[in-house]
Protein backbone atom coordinates (compact mmCIF):
# COMPACT_ATOMS: atom_id res chain seq x y z
CA UNK A 1 0.00 0.00 0.00
CA UNK A 2 1.43 3.38 -1.12
CA UNK A 3 1.01 6.32 1.62
CA UNK A 4 0.35 9.57 0.48
CA UNK A 5 -0.56 12.83 1.76
CA UNK A 6 -2.42 15.93 0.30
CA UNK A 7 -1.35 18.89 1.70
CA UNK A 8 -3.00 22.13 1.20
CA UNK A 9 -4.52 25.11 2.18
CA UNK A 10 -8.13 24.37 1.05
CA UNK A 11 -10.78 21.57 0.04
CA UNK A 12 -14.30 21.36 0.05
CA UNK A 13 -16.36 21.11 2.29
CA UNK A 14 -14.47 22.32 4.59
CA UNK A 15 -13.10 25.78 2.93
CA UNK A 16 -13.24 26.69 0.12
CA UNK A 17 -12.05 30.21 -2.01
CA UNK A 18 -11.93 28.56 -5.81
CA UNK A 19 -11.12 25.44 -7.66
CA UNK A 20 -8.46 24.52 -5.82
CA UNK A 21 -10.74 23.32 -2.45
CA UNK A 22 -12.54 21.18 -5.27
CA UNK A 23 -9.79 18.96 -6.42
CA UNK A 24 -8.58 18.84 -3.15
CA UNK A 25 -11.72 17.95 -1.83
CA UNK A 26 -12.15 15.15 -4.58
CA UNK A 27 -9.47 13.49 -6.26
CA UNK A 28 -8.02 11.55 -3.12
CA UNK A 29 -11.88 9.71 -3.66
CA UNK A 30 -11.03 8.24 -6.92
CA UNK A 31 -7.73 6.36 -6.02
CA UNK A 32 -7.66 2.88 -6.23
CA UNK A 33 -8.26 2.38 -2.59
CA UNK A 34 -6.56 -0.87 -3.05
CA UNK A 35 -3.26 0.26 -3.84
CA UNK A 36 -3.22 3.98 -2.38
CA UNK A 37 -3.41 5.40 1.51
CA UNK A 38 -4.19 9.26 0.51
CA UNK A 39 -5.20 11.59 3.30
CA UNK A 40 -5.79 15.31 3.36
CA UNK A 41 -3.94 17.53 5.74
CA UNK A 42 -5.56 21.23 5.90
CA UNK A 43 -5.35 24.24 8.36
CA UNK A 44 -8.61 24.16 10.87
CA UNK A 45 -9.96 27.78 10.05
CA UNK A 46 -11.74 29.03 12.57
CA UNK A 47 -14.34 29.82 9.63
CA UNK A 48 -14.71 26.58 8.87
CA UNK A 49 -18.36 25.76 9.44
CA UNK A 50 -19.42 24.74 12.84
CA UNK A 51 -21.07 22.01 12.21
CA UNK A 52 -17.89 20.36 10.52
CA UNK A 53 -15.95 21.22 12.91
CA UNK A 54 -17.66 19.81 15.49
CA UNK A 55 -17.48 16.18 13.94
CA UNK A 56 -13.40 16.56 14.37
CA UNK A 57 -11.73 14.69 16.94
CA UNK A 58 -8.44 15.38 18.38
CA UNK A 59 -5.47 13.18 18.27
CA UNK A 60 -2.58 14.85 19.53
CA UNK A 61 -0.87 18.08 20.55
CA UNK A 62 3.01 18.94 19.39
CA UNK A 63 4.94 22.33 18.94
CA UNK A 64 6.49 23.70 15.74
CA UNK A 65 9.85 25.13 15.69
CA UNK A 66 9.59 28.46 13.49
CA UNK A 67 13.45 30.02 13.98
CA UNK A 68 13.17 31.78 17.07
CA UNK A 69 9.39 30.95 17.74
CA UNK A 70 8.03 27.65 19.08
CA UNK A 71 4.20 27.59 18.40
CA UNK A 72 1.80 25.01 19.47
CA UNK A 73 0.10 22.23 17.29
CA UNK A 74 -2.96 20.46 17.70
CA UNK A 75 -4.03 18.04 15.38
CA UNK A 76 -7.52 16.40 14.57
CA UNK A 77 -9.14 13.85 12.11
CA UNK A 78 -12.11 13.17 10.43
CA UNK A 79 -13.34 10.89 7.83
CA UNK A 80 -15.45 12.69 5.02
CA UNK A 81 -16.38 10.49 2.24
CA UNK A 82 -14.35 8.11 2.58
CA UNK A 83 -11.02 10.30 2.88
CA UNK A 84 -9.09 10.62 5.97
CA UNK A 85 -8.49 14.28 6.93
CA UNK A 86 -6.35 15.64 9.22
CA UNK A 87 -6.48 19.53 10.39
CA UNK A 88 -3.87 21.45 12.09
CA UNK A 89 -5.35 23.92 14.82
CA UNK A 90 -3.98 27.06 15.95
CA UNK A 91 -5.96 29.83 16.95
CA UNK A 92 -3.39 32.72 16.70
CA UNK A 93 -2.79 31.46 12.59
CA UNK A 94 -6.24 30.13 11.43
CA UNK A 95 -8.63 32.57 13.19
CA UNK A 96 -10.84 35.14 10.97
CA UNK A 97 -13.51 35.18 8.53
CA UNK A 98 -11.57 34.50 5.83
CA UNK A 99 -8.49 32.15 5.12
CA UNK A 100 -6.00 34.47 3.71
CA UNK A 101 -4.99 38.01 4.20
CA UNK A 102 -6.93 37.88 7.85
CA UNK A 103 -5.39 38.87 11.43
CA UNK A 104 -1.62 37.44 10.71
CA UNK A 105 0.65 37.42 7.55
CA UNK A 106 -0.02 35.10 5.35
CA UNK A 107 3.80 34.74 4.89
CA UNK A 108 3.90 33.72 8.88
CA UNK A 109 0.72 31.42 8.88
CA UNK A 110 1.69 29.07 5.71
CA UNK A 111 5.37 28.84 7.00
CA UNK A 112 3.82 27.91 10.34
CA UNK A 113 1.50 25.46 8.27
CA UNK A 114 4.65 23.90 5.96
CA UNK A 115 6.53 22.92 8.86
CA UNK A 116 3.32 22.22 11.23
CA UNK A 117 2.55 19.62 8.23
CA UNK A 118 5.59 17.87 8.32
CA UNK A 119 5.86 17.47 12.39
CA UNK A 120 2.77 16.05 12.46
CA UNK A 121 3.46 12.92 10.78
CA UNK A 122 5.07 11.16 13.74
CA UNK A 123 2.91 12.72 15.62
CA UNK A 124 0.08 10.66 14.01
CA UNK A 125 2.28 7.82 13.38
CA UNK A 126 1.78 8.63 9.46
CA UNK A 127 5.30 7.55 7.52
CA UNK A 128 3.85 8.88 3.48
CA UNK A 129 5.97 7.39 0.53
CA UNK A 130 5.14 11.02 -1.10
CA UNK A 131 3.94 14.15 0.12
CA UNK A 132 1.51 15.99 -2.70
CA UNK A 133 1.62 19.42 -2.18
CA UNK A 134 -0.64 22.36 -3.89
CA UNK A 135 0.02 25.71 -4.56
CA UNK A 136 2.09 28.47 -2.58
CA UNK A 137 1.01 28.46 0.38
CA UNK A 138 2.52 24.08 0.69
CA UNK A 139 5.97 25.36 -1.17
CA UNK A 140 7.80 25.29 1.87
CA UNK A 141 7.35 21.71 2.56
CA UNK A 142 9.75 20.39 -0.37
CA UNK A 143 11.84 22.99 1.19
CA UNK A 144 12.02 21.86 4.33
CA UNK A 145 12.26 18.31 3.87
CA UNK A 146 15.01 18.33 1.40
CA UNK A 147 16.93 21.35 3.79
CA UNK A 148 16.26 20.23 7.40
CA UNK A 149 14.90 17.11 7.22
CA UNK A 150 17.38 14.96 5.31
CA UNK A 151 19.21 13.56 8.24
CA UNK A 152 16.06 12.40 9.94
CA UNK A 153 15.42 8.33 8.94
CA UNK A 154 11.42 9.08 9.35
CA UNK A 155 11.78 12.15 6.84
CA UNK A 156 14.21 11.19 4.31
CA UNK A 157 12.84 9.06 2.06
CA UNK A 158 9.82 10.72 1.50
CA UNK A 159 9.28 12.14 -2.03
CA UNK A 160 7.62 15.53 -2.62
CA UNK A 161 5.19 16.96 -5.82
CA UNK A 162 4.27 20.18 -6.30
CA UNK A 163 1.16 20.94 -8.13
CA UNK A 164 0.77 24.25 -9.73
CA UNK A 165 -3.33 25.41 -9.41
CA UNK A 166 -2.42 29.27 -10.07
CA UNK A 167 1.54 30.65 -10.88
CA UNK A 168 0.20 34.31 -10.65
CA UNK A 169 -0.07 33.41 -6.61
CA UNK A 170 3.33 32.80 -5.52
CA UNK A 171 3.84 33.72 -1.93
CA UNK A 172 6.10 36.08 -2.48
CA UNK A 173 7.67 38.47 0.71
CA UNK A 174 10.72 40.21 1.58
CA UNK A 175 13.52 37.74 1.93
CA UNK A 176 13.80 39.36 5.51
CA UNK A 177 10.55 38.08 6.60
CA UNK A 178 10.77 35.00 4.95
CA UNK A 179 13.94 34.33 7.27
CA UNK A 180 13.38 35.57 9.92
CA UNK A 181 9.99 32.90 10.14
CA UNK A 182 11.68 29.92 8.25
CA UNK A 183 14.92 30.00 9.61
CA UNK A 184 16.44 29.62 6.14
CA UNK A 185 19.71 31.15 5.82
CA UNK A 186 21.03 33.49 3.47
CA UNK A 187 22.05 30.67 1.04
CA UNK A 188 18.74 29.90 0.18
CA UNK A 189 17.64 33.21 -1.04
CA UNK A 190 19.73 33.08 -4.21
CA UNK A 191 18.55 33.11 -7.57
CA UNK A 192 18.37 29.56 -8.31
CA UNK A 193 16.79 28.19 -4.96
CA UNK A 194 13.86 30.70 -3.07
CA UNK A 195 14.99 34.28 -4.96
CA UNK A 196 12.68 35.78 -7.01
CA UNK A 197 13.56 39.51 -8.72
CA UNK A 198 15.08 40.70 -4.72
CA UNK A 199 12.24 39.22 -2.70
CA UNK A 200 11.78 35.08 -2.13
CA UNK A 201 9.12 33.01 -3.27
CA UNK A 202 7.56 29.92 -1.23
CA UNK A 203 5.67 28.65 -4.30
CA UNK A 204 9.54 28.97 -6.09
CA UNK A 205 10.95 27.36 -3.38
CA UNK A 206 8.44 24.39 -3.78
CA UNK A 207 9.25 24.28 -7.51
CA UNK A 208 13.00 23.87 -6.85
CA UNK A 209 13.13 21.24 -3.85
CA UNK A 210 9.99 18.93 -5.66
CA UNK A 211 10.66 15.52 -7.22
CA UNK A 212 8.17 16.58 -9.47
CA UNK A 213 5.76 19.67 -10.86
CA UNK A 214 2.54 19.31 -11.99
CA UNK A 215 -0.24 21.32 -13.15
CA UNK A 216 -3.69 21.03 -13.97
CA UNK A 217 -3.56 20.81 -17.93
CA UNK A 218 -1.84 19.84 -20.75
CA UNK A 219 -1.52 23.28 -22.32
CA UNK A 220 -1.53 25.54 -19.12
CA UNK A 221 2.34 23.00 -18.81
CA UNK A 222 3.15 24.01 -21.98
CA UNK A 223 2.46 27.54 -21.62
CA UNK A 224 4.32 28.46 -18.09
CA UNK A 225 7.25 27.67 -19.99
CA UNK A 226 7.32 31.44 -22.16
CA UNK A 227 7.77 34.43 -20.29
CA UNK A 228 3.88 35.58 -20.95
CA UNK A 229 2.52 33.18 -19.07
CA UNK A 230 5.64 32.17 -17.26
CA UNK A 231 5.00 34.61 -14.00
CA UNK A 232 8.94 35.39 -14.15
CA UNK A 233 9.28 31.23 -13.21
CA UNK A 234 9.68 30.47 -16.97
CA UNK A 235 13.10 29.68 -17.03
CA UNK A 236 13.29 27.92 -14.03
CA UNK A 237 10.17 25.27 -15.46
CA UNK A 238 12.18 25.64 -19.14
CA UNK A 239 14.89 24.03 -16.73
CA UNK A 240 12.62 21.95 -14.76
CA UNK A 241 10.42 20.36 -17.66
CA UNK A 242 11.53 16.94 -17.98
CA UNK A 243 9.79 16.81 -14.59
CA UNK A 244 6.83 19.07 -15.51
CA UNK A 245 4.03 17.84 -16.62
CA UNK A 246 0.35 18.43 -16.87
CA UNK A 247 -2.69 16.44 -15.54
CA UNK A 248 -5.71 17.92 -16.70
CA UNK A 249 -8.62 18.30 -13.52
CA UNK A 250 -11.78 16.68 -13.21
CA UNK A 251 -15.07 17.20 -11.06
CA UNK A 252 -16.80 15.23 -9.04
CA UNK A 253 -19.52 13.46 -10.91
CA UNK A 254 -21.40 12.60 -8.08
CA UNK A 255 -21.89 16.03 -6.51
CA UNK A 256 -22.33 17.64 -10.29
CA UNK A 257 -24.53 15.67 -11.72
CA UNK A 258 -28.30 16.80 -13.19
CA UNK A 259 -29.88 13.19 -12.84
CA UNK A 260 -29.46 13.82 -8.89
CA UNK A 261 -29.01 17.29 -8.04
CA UNK A 262 -31.23 18.37 -5.32
CA UNK A 263 -30.00 22.29 -5.87
CA UNK A 264 -32.22 22.31 -9.27
CA UNK A 265 -35.48 22.60 -10.19
CA UNK A 266 -35.96 19.71 -12.30
CA UNK A 267 -33.38 16.61 -12.67
CA UNK A 268 -32.47 15.69 -16.16
CA UNK A 269 -30.18 13.76 -17.96
CA UNK A 270 -28.83 13.26 -21.54
CA UNK A 271 -31.90 11.26 -22.87
CA UNK A 272 -34.76 13.84 -21.54
CA UNK A 273 -32.81 16.96 -21.40
CA UNK A 274 -34.64 18.22 -24.02
CA UNK A 275 -37.92 18.31 -22.33
CA UNK A 276 -36.64 19.35 -18.53
CA UNK A 277 -33.67 21.26 -18.92
CA UNK A 278 -35.72 24.40 -20.06
CA UNK A 279 -37.85 23.72 -16.84
CA UNK A 280 -34.62 24.52 -15.12
CA UNK A 281 -34.08 28.14 -16.98
CA UNK A 282 -37.99 28.71 -16.50
CA UNK A 283 -37.64 28.58 -12.73
CA UNK A 284 -34.32 30.34 -12.56
CA UNK A 285 -35.68 33.33 -15.02
CA UNK A 286 -38.68 33.17 -12.73
CA UNK A 287 -36.62 33.16 -9.16
CA UNK A 288 -34.34 36.41 -10.00
CA UNK A 289 -37.35 37.89 -11.87
CA UNK A 290 -35.53 37.84 -15.27
CA UNK A 291 -37.73 38.15 -18.51
CA UNK A 292 -39.42 34.90 -19.15
CA UNK A 293 -39.15 33.14 -22.64
CA UNK A 294 -37.53 29.77 -23.87
CA UNK A 295 -36.32 31.89 -26.54
CA UNK A 296 -33.84 34.37 -25.20
CA UNK A 297 -30.18 33.01 -25.24
CA UNK A 298 -29.41 32.51 -21.33
CA UNK A 299 -25.76 33.23 -20.64
CA UNK A 300 -24.36 32.41 -17.51
CA UNK A 301 -21.34 33.38 -15.61
CA UNK A 302 -19.79 31.61 -12.08
CA UNK A 303 -16.56 33.24 -11.41
CA UNK A 304 -14.09 35.18 -9.05
CA UNK A 305 -14.31 38.50 -10.38
CA UNK A 306 -10.82 39.45 -10.88
CA UNK A 307 -8.73 40.14 -14.45
CA UNK A 308 -7.67 36.40 -14.95
CA UNK A 309 -11.58 35.71 -15.89
CA UNK A 310 -11.25 38.44 -18.90
CA UNK A 311 -14.17 40.71 -17.73
CA UNK A 312 -12.37 43.37 -18.95
CA UNK A 313 -13.46 42.20 -22.54
CA UNK A 314 -16.74 41.56 -21.46
CA UNK A 315 -16.46 45.20 -19.77
CA UNK A 316 -15.97 46.36 -23.57
CA UNK A 317 -18.90 44.85 -25.05
CA UNK A 318 -21.56 44.42 -22.71
CA UNK A 319 -23.53 47.38 -24.21
CA UNK A 320 -22.69 46.14 -27.45
CA UNK A 321 -23.82 42.91 -26.27
CA UNK A 322 -27.12 43.83 -24.24
CA UNK A 323 -28.38 45.57 -27.45
CA UNK A 324 -30.17 42.49 -28.54
CA UNK A 325 -33.36 42.13 -26.68
CA UNK A 326 -32.85 38.06 -26.91
CA UNK A 327 -30.03 38.13 -24.74
CA UNK A 328 -29.72 37.44 -20.90
CA UNK A 329 -26.98 37.18 -18.39
CA UNK A 330 -27.00 36.02 -14.90
CA UNK A 331 -23.96 36.78 -13.32
CA UNK A 332 -22.68 34.61 -9.75
CA UNK A 333 -19.70 36.08 -8.28
CA UNK A 334 -17.15 38.00 -5.89
CA UNK A 335 -13.98 39.64 -6.35
CA UNK A 336 -12.57 42.88 -7.57
CA UNK A 337 -14.88 46.01 -6.07
CA UNK A 338 -14.77 47.33 -10.17
CA UNK A 339 -16.14 44.43 -11.62
CA UNK A 340 -18.47 43.87 -9.00
CA UNK A 341 -19.80 47.14 -9.20
CA UNK A 342 -19.74 46.95 -13.41
CA UNK A 343 -22.14 43.95 -13.02
CA UNK A 344 -24.05 46.18 -10.65
CA UNK A 345 -24.48 48.93 -12.87
CA UNK A 346 -25.66 46.74 -15.93
CA UNK A 347 -28.04 45.07 -13.93
CA UNK A 348 -29.68 48.20 -13.04
CA UNK A 349 -29.32 49.15 -17.11
CA UNK A 350 -30.68 46.18 -18.35
CA UNK A 351 -33.17 45.35 -15.78
CA UNK A 352 -35.21 41.89 -16.28
CA UNK A 353 -32.65 40.93 -18.40
CA UNK A 354 -29.44 41.16 -16.73
CA UNK A 355 -29.01 40.02 -13.02
CA UNK A 356 -26.26 40.38 -10.75
CA UNK A 357 -25.35 37.92 -7.98
CA UNK A 358 -22.39 39.11 -6.40
CA UNK A 359 -22.22 36.90 -3.24
CA UNK A 360 -21.17 33.36 -2.48
CA UNK A 361 -23.95 30.57 -3.38
CA UNK A 362 -23.39 26.73 -4.10
CA UNK A 363 -26.91 26.45 -4.22
CA UNK A 364 -27.49 28.89 -6.75
CA UNK A 365 -24.20 28.12 -8.97
CA UNK A 366 -25.70 24.61 -9.25
CA UNK A 367 -28.79 26.10 -10.89
CA UNK A 368 -26.68 28.47 -13.61
CA UNK A 369 -24.97 25.77 -14.62
CA UNK A 370 -28.35 23.52 -15.62
CA UNK A 371 -30.04 26.32 -16.33
CA UNK A 372 -28.45 28.64 -18.82
CA UNK A 373 -27.87 27.91 -22.60
CA UNK A 374 -24.64 28.76 -22.58
CA UNK A 375 -21.53 29.35 -20.14
CA UNK A 376 -18.83 32.35 -20.76
CA UNK A 377 -15.72 31.75 -19.67
CA UNK A 378 -13.40 33.86 -21.80
CA UNK A 379 -9.91 34.05 -19.57
CA UNK A 380 -6.70 35.73 -20.16
CA UNK A 381 -5.11 32.61 -18.43
CA UNK A 382 -6.92 29.36 -16.92
CA UNK A 383 -4.58 26.53 -15.79
CA UNK A 384 -7.73 24.11 -15.89
CA UNK A 385 -11.04 25.73 -15.07
CA UNK A 386 -13.57 23.59 -13.57
CA UNK A 387 -16.53 25.65 -14.31
CA UNK A 388 -16.65 24.81 -17.96
CA UNK A 389 -16.13 21.26 -17.20
CA UNK A 390 -19.60 21.79 -14.52
CA UNK A 391 -21.21 23.20 -17.79
CA UNK A 392 -20.43 20.90 -19.78
CA UNK A 393 -21.57 17.97 -17.54
CA UNK A 394 -25.03 20.09 -17.51
CA UNK A 395 -25.67 20.53 -21.39
CA UNK A 396 -24.38 24.31 -20.90
CA UNK A 397 -22.33 24.98 -23.65
CA UNK A 398 -19.35 27.02 -22.59
CA UNK A 399 -17.51 29.55 -24.81
CA UNK A 400 -14.39 30.34 -24.00
CA UNK A 401 -11.29 31.61 -24.94
CA UNK A 402 -8.78 28.66 -26.09
CA UNK A 403 -6.13 29.26 -23.33
CA UNK A 404 -4.55 26.45 -20.63
CA UNK A 405 -8.05 23.92 -19.65
CA UNK A 406 -10.16 25.69 -21.59
CA UNK A 407 -8.83 24.91 -25.06
CA UNK A 408 -8.24 20.99 -23.52
CA UNK A 409 -11.23 20.51 -22.49
CA UNK A 410 -14.04 22.35 -24.92
CA UNK A 411 -14.09 21.10 -28.27
CA UNK A 412 -15.14 24.03 -30.66
CA UNK A 413 -18.16 23.21 -32.61
CA UNK A 414 -17.46 22.44 -36.24
CA UNK A 415 -20.21 22.95 -38.38
CA UNK A 416 -19.49 21.02 -41.22
CA UNK A 417 -18.70 18.13 -39.18
CA UNK A 418 -20.98 18.71 -36.62
CA UNK A 419 -19.22 17.70 -34.07
CA UNK A 420 -17.88 19.96 -30.58
CA UNK A 421 -18.76 20.38 -26.99
CA UNK A 422 -19.07 24.07 -27.03
CA UNK A 423 -17.28 27.66 -29.06
CA UNK A 424 -14.13 28.88 -28.17
CA UNK A 425 -12.28 32.35 -30.04
CA UNK A 426 -8.33 32.77 -30.21
CA UNK A 427 -7.31 36.10 -29.36
CA UNK A 428 -7.54 38.24 -26.14
CA UNK A 429 -9.85 40.62 -28.10
CA UNK A 430 -14.01 41.73 -27.02
CA UNK A 431 -15.27 41.27 -30.51
CA UNK A 432 -13.70 38.15 -30.94
CA UNK A 433 -15.66 36.80 -28.19
CA UNK A 434 -18.63 38.84 -29.01
CA UNK A 435 -18.81 37.44 -32.79
CA UNK A 436 -18.16 33.43 -30.84
CA UNK A 437 -21.65 34.92 -28.73
CA UNK A 438 -23.38 36.08 -31.40
CA UNK A 439 -22.53 32.77 -33.53
CA UNK A 440 -23.49 30.45 -30.65
CA UNK A 441 -26.89 32.13 -30.72
CA UNK A 442 -27.39 31.76 -34.58
CA UNK A 443 -27.16 28.37 -33.70
CA UNK A 444 -29.08 28.03 -30.42
CA UNK A 445 -32.30 30.40 -32.43
CA UNK A 446 -32.01 29.04 -35.96
CA UNK A 447 -30.58 25.54 -35.77
CA UNK A 448 -32.16 23.86 -32.80
CA UNK A 449 -31.41 20.35 -33.82
CA UNK A 450 -27.73 21.08 -34.06
CA UNK A 451 -27.54 23.37 -30.88
CA UNK A 452 -28.74 19.90 -28.92
CA UNK A 453 -26.44 17.44 -30.94
CA UNK A 454 -23.62 20.18 -29.28
CA UNK A 455 -25.67 19.48 -25.91
CA UNK A 456 -25.70 15.89 -25.88
CA UNK A 457 -21.93 15.82 -27.02
CA UNK A 458 -21.00 18.42 -23.99
CA UNK A 459 -23.02 15.63 -21.47
CA UNK A 460 -21.78 12.40 -22.45
CA UNK A 461 -17.91 13.97 -22.55
CA UNK A 462 -15.93 12.48 -19.99
CA UNK A 463 -14.64 14.92 -17.46
CA UNK A 464 -14.86 12.71 -14.18
CA UNK A 465 -11.52 12.04 -12.27
CA UNK A 466 -11.15 8.47 -13.66
CA UNK A 467 -8.48 8.95 -16.26
CA UNK A 468 -6.62 11.62 -14.58
CA UNK A 469 -6.63 9.77 -10.73
CA UNK A 470 -4.67 7.04 -12.83
CA UNK A 471 -2.44 9.71 -14.54
CA UNK A 472 -1.09 10.48 -10.48
CA UNK A 473 -0.92 7.19 -9.85
CA UNK A 474 1.50 6.28 -12.30
CA UNK A 475 3.65 9.41 -11.22
CA UNK A 476 2.99 8.28 -7.85
CA UNK A 477 4.47 4.48 -9.09
CA UNK A 478 7.03 6.28 -11.15
CA UNK A 479 8.54 8.09 -8.05
CA UNK A 480 7.86 5.85 -5.50
CA UNK A 481 8.33 2.82 -7.13
CA UNK A 482 5.33 0.11 -7.00
CA UNK A 483 4.37 -0.75 -3.54
P1 LIG B 1 -10.72 29.36 -10.02
O1 LIG B 1 -10.20 28.27 -9.16
O2 LIG B 1 -9.67 30.04 -10.82
O3 LIG B 1 -11.57 30.32 -9.29
P2 LIG B 1 -12.24 27.23 -11.33
O4 LIG B 1 -13.11 27.27 -12.54
O5 LIG B 1 -11.19 26.20 -11.29
O6 LIG B 1 -11.66 28.70 -11.15
O7 LIG B 1 -13.12 26.96 -10.04
C1 LIG B 1 -14.05 27.86 -9.55
C2 LIG B 1 -14.95 27.15 -8.56
O8 LIG B 1 -15.53 28.11 -7.69
C3 LIG B 1 -16.11 26.43 -9.21
O9 LIG B 1 -16.47 25.33 -8.39
C4 LIG B 1 -17.21 27.50 -9.21
O10 LIG B 1 -18.49 26.94 -9.28
C5 LIG B 1 -16.95 28.12 -7.87
N1 LIG B 1 -17.39 29.52 -7.68
C6 LIG B 1 -16.78 30.66 -8.08
N2 LIG B 1 -17.47 31.75 -7.68
C7 LIG B 1 -18.54 31.30 -7.01
C8 LIG B 1 -19.65 31.92 -6.33
N3 LIG B 1 -19.77 33.25 -6.27
N4 LIG B 1 -20.58 31.12 -5.75
C9 LIG B 1 -20.46 29.78 -5.81
N5 LIG B 1 -19.45 29.13 -6.42
C10 LIG B 1 -18.51 29.87 -7.01
C1 LIG C 1 -6.86 27.58 -9.95
C2 LIG C 1 -7.04 27.94 -11.42
C3 LIG C 1 -8.12 27.13 -12.10
C4 LIG C 1 -8.04 25.67 -11.72
C5 LIG C 1 -8.07 25.53 -10.21
C6 LIG C 1 -8.00 24.09 -9.74
O1 LIG C 1 -7.67 28.32 -9.11
O2 LIG C 1 -7.30 29.32 -11.58
O3 LIG C 1 -7.96 27.26 -13.50
O4 LIG C 1 -9.13 24.97 -12.28
O5 LIG C 1 -6.98 26.20 -9.66
O6 LIG C 1 -6.88 23.42 -10.23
Amino acid sequence: MMKILFAASEAIPFIKTGGLADVVGSLPKYFDKEKYDVRVMIPKYLCIRQELREQMKFVNKYYVKMNWRTQYAGIDEMEYDGVKYYFIDNEYYFAGPRPYGEMYQDSEKFAYFSKAVLEALPVIGFQPDLIHCHDWQTGLIPVHLKVDYAGNDFYKDIKTVMTIHNLKFQGRWIMSEIKDVTGLGDEYFTSDKLELYGDGSYLKGGLVYADMITTVSESYAEEIKTPHYGEALDGLLNARSHELRGIVNGIDYEDYDPKTDKKIAVNYDVSDFRKNKIKNKRALQKELGMEAGDGKFLIGIVSRLTDQKGFDLIAYVMDELCADENIELVVLGTGEERYENMFRHFAWKYEGRVSANIFYSEELSHKIYASCDAFLMPSAFEPCGLSQLMSLRYGTLPIVRETGGLKDTVEPYNEYEKIGTGFSFTNYNAHEMLDRVRYAQSIFQNKKRDWNKIVESAMTADFSWKASAKKYEEMYDELVGEK
